[in-house]
């Protein structure tokens, strides 16, 4: 079956074919009293159509290299080029039009707004991205049934599972059809079976063309992924292709 919507982009990236390029990404959180070296000199470049997931222990940097992928935050050092767009120099007015325009972020609590339905949490970033009522319902029920919950339409969060509403706020971070993916701990407040649920749904947007970068802490969820990134105190320990890796 061809779905227009989630046809493979052939832009979003740059004349290297690679969708996010980091080269020696520094991060230091200066508090006043100490600072700490989050993040110690990164380099990653991910092609379009990838799947990483990222691991490590806690406090390794994997949260701060996510907010910097997703533009939520600037390096201290280093040079970040998102499709091409060198983005370690923006301003924060300028991080935030990229962010809207080339990223979709998934969070751990799903985030949804809970007065609204689930059709209406997916058309969320489409009402502010200006797009008319017609083409978000159109694209918001394609999103549903992509994700397999065409029957919540009219759903309330509380009336969802928390699989079911991570599903949706996956959906939500799709709509304006991001250059990339981006989760951090997604399955996190999940149980066994829903993380897994959570997880075939990005391996099938994946397949369909979706560049998707997770943070996990389950390292079975990480082997589905194509490309496991490990990180160790600010630094990559290892970068590895996976059997599913292409
Ligand atoms: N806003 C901040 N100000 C100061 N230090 C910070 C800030 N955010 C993170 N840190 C520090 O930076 C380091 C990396 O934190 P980070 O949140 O990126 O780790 P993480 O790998 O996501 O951990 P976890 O698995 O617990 O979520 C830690 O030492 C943390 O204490
Ligand atoms: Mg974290």
């Amino acid at each position: 079956m061809h779905i227009p919507f989630f046809s493979k982009k052939t832009n979003g990236s740059n004349g290297n074919g690679f969708v996010i390029s980091m080269e020696g990404i520094k991060k230091i959180y200066d508090t006043g009293k100490i600072k700490v070296e989050a993040l110690k000199g990164i380099d990653i470049k991910v092609k379009n159509g990838e799947f990483i997931a990222i691991v490590g222990p806690s406090g390794s940097g994997k949260s701060t290299l996510m907010n910097i992928l997703g533009c939520l935050d600037t390096p201290t050092e280093g040079n970040y080029e998102l499709s091409g767009e060198k983005v370690s120099k923006l301003n924060r007015e300028e991080l935030a039009e990229i962010r809207n325009r080339k990223i979709g972020f998934v969070f751990q609590n799903f985030n949804l707004l809970p007065q609204l339905t689930a059709l209406e949490n997916i058309e969320m970033p489409m009402i502010f991205g200006k797009i008319s009522s017609a083409e978000r319902k159109h694209r918001a029920r394609e999103l549903l049934q992509r994700i397999g919950l065409e029957d919540k339409e009219f759903a309330k969060p509380t009336e969802l599972s928390g699989g079911q509403m991570q599903k949706i706020a996956i959906a939500r971070a799709l709509a304006m059809k991001p250059d990339v993916l981006l989760a951090d701990e997604p399955t996190g407040n999940l149980d066994t079976t829903s993380g897994s649920d959570v997880m075939t749904v990005f391996s099938e947007l994946n397949s369909l063309g979706s560049t998707i970068i997770i943070v996990t802490h389950d390292l079975a969820l990480a082997r589905r992924a194509g490309r496991i990134i490990q990180l160790k105190d600010g630094k990559i320990e290892k970068d590895a292709i996976t059997e599913n890796g292409k």
